[in-house]
């Protein structure tokens, strides 16, 4: 099942674009230049559920410093008084006051997820915020911020596998798959 080369998730068909080795060594990038840069820092890191899951296992057993994960998700509730979607970054206690923090993402698109999630950090404070993300779709990307840590640069497709769903499905898979048109 995970070696074939094109995959069905609900209505779609996907074709396999990246290749777990390929995964693999854009982590073992990433994790080199934290190991070098963050070593005496004892930064937080921060996984964003559920998509970066997968990422964040192979990342964090690749680090050999003493750093702190934790996990966050942004719940997307409606606000009472308005019909605009707050979405709230919940799921960690720790006091980041002052601290090196390191985002961890699987993917950044528009860039409008990130944004929010250091908005919310700048307002418990936190030290040095620092992003890091397996993919990233520069034609997307409307941010005005720096992405510390890119594993794989990727053209404005939609994928699915390594952590990345459609619907909620497609998470499972060891490599990434694009859609076909
Ligand atoms: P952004 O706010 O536009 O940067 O979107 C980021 C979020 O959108 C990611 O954390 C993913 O959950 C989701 N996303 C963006 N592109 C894809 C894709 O190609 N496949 C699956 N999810 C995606
Ligand atoms: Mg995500």
């Amino acid at each position: 099942m995970n070696d074939i080369n094109r995959i069905k998730v609900h209505d779609l068909v996907f074709e396999k674009s990246i290749d777990f080795k390929q995964i693999d060594d854009a982590i073992g990038r990433i994790a080199e230049r934290l190991n070098a840069e963050l070593h005496d820092k004892n930064p937080l890191f921060l996984s964003v559920l559920n998509g970066a899951f997968m990422f964040s296992a192979d990342l964090f057993k690749k680090l050999s410093f003493p750093c702190e994960i934790s996990f966050v998700k942004l719940a997307s509730y409606s606000g009472t008084s308005s019909t605009e979607t707050v979405r709230h970054l919940i799921g960690f206690d720790e006091d980041i006051k002052g601290r090196t923090v390191v985002v961890v993402e699987d993917i950044i698109d528009s860039g409008l997820t990130m944004v929010e999630i250091m908005k919310q950090l700048n307002e418990k404070e936190a030290g040095e915020i620092r992003i890091a993300t397996l993919l990233m779709k520069p034609e997307a990307f409307k941010g005005n911020y720096k992405v510390d840590y890119v594993g794989i640069e990727i053209p404005n497709d939609f994928i699915v596998g390594y952590g990345l769903d459609y619907d909620k499905h497609g998470r499972n898979f060891k490599d990434i798959y694009k859609i076909v048109e």
